[in-house]
């Protein structure tokens, strides 16, 4: 079992779905509202816990009755709290999404409440726990002296640092260098790189920006279309799996955590890439962020099945 550490958001998805999204100004009668654990941390971390590696959140969250439903999470999926700090003046970060029950498309507003309280201090208070670590995940839904803090530690010990920009804030461009695997999706690649992402040539020129902030390795989700993988030397590109999307949030968590798993057990960046579209792939055809996460056992027979490969 690999172990997959870093500091993550925790908040909680207050999702309503329609039969089409509202344009400014107009009222939509929706179908049904629901409320459930998110965040992109939490998410990245339910996943990679689901798929197999032990996963160990840095993050915090209010005593209140949205950090309640966290709190249950955590104890329903046996994920440990250890580096989740509980403060009574913090409210719980949530996220008001907007699911498109046509296209299984989302709007999201975050609200990042405690996750803003993840600071250093938090990250260095875990580092023994970094010491025995397989991988080291981050996005960033926390702050960015909690992403730096968790690159420290990362190189301190060696291990693979694995940063998924997300979602799209200004930070300083030496937060990326030394970043092992930086996983964007096109929006992404684009916001951070100025090079518009469409085509495979495009992820290339992006690609080539992220190797000159220094960068070792980019993976870059293209959504329906697969993912693109490039070392600077090899290429690898991973077509996505055709499934009946229902909801579409949290599937660039559900990758990451697969992708951070896959890497934790040590295997090759295409087995990686592979066991994180089947873990993407499965995700959307399940409603919510987190409880969408599939399990590991399940993971391995779509990889079979798709790309011939038995773990
Ligand atoms: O990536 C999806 C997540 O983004 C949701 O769970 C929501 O909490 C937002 O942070």
């Amino acid at each position: 079992m690999g172990k997959v550490i870093g500091p993550g958001s925790l908040i909680v998805d207050i999702t309503g779905f329609a039969p089409h999204l509202p344009v400014a100004g107009e009222t939509v009668k929706g179908s049904k509202i629901r409320f459930g654990p998110g965040g992109k941390g939490s998410n990245q971390m339910t996943a990679a816990h689901r798929a197999g590696a032990q996963a160990v959140i840095i993050g915090c969250r209010g005593e209140d009755v949205l950090g309640q439903i966290l709190k249950d999470h955590y104890a329903t999926e046996g994920m440990s709290e250890e580096y989740v700090a509980v403060l009574p003046e913090a409210d719980t970060a949530s996220a008001l999404i907007e699911i498109d029950e046509g296209d299984a498309q989302n709007r999201i507003i975050v609200i990042f409440a405690a996750n803003d309280m993840v600071k250093t201090e938090a990250v260095m208070a875990a580092e023994k726990d970094f010491i025995d670590s397989d991988a080291v995940l981050t996005q960033f839904e926390t702050t960015t002296e909690a992403v730096l803090a968790a690159k420290k530690l990362a190189k301190k010990y060696n291990k693979p640092f694995i940063l998924n920009p997300a979602p799209f804030v200004e930070v300083p461009n030496s937060l990326f260098d030394g970043v092992d695997y930086v996983t964007p999706n096109e929006t992404e690649a684009e916001f951070y790189t100025g090079v518009k992402v469409d085509t495979i040539e495009d992820c290339r020129k992006a690609a080539e920006k992220f190797f000159a902030l220094g960068v070792k390795n980019v993976v870059i989700t293209l959504g329906v279309r697969g993912v693109f993988f490039t070392d600077g030397k090899e290429e690898i590109f991973v077509p996505a799996l055709k499934v009946k999307a229902v909801e579409t949030t949290g599937a660039g968590d559900a990758f990451n955590g697969g992708f951070a798993t896959a890497i934790a057990e040590g295997y090759p960046v295409e087995t990686a890439l592979k066991f994180a579209t089947c873990t993407a792939a499965i995700s959307v055809t399940r409603l919510g962020s987190s409880p969408s996460m599939p399990y590991r056992g399940e993971i391995l027979e779509l990889l079979e099945k798709e790309f011939d490969i038995k773990l």
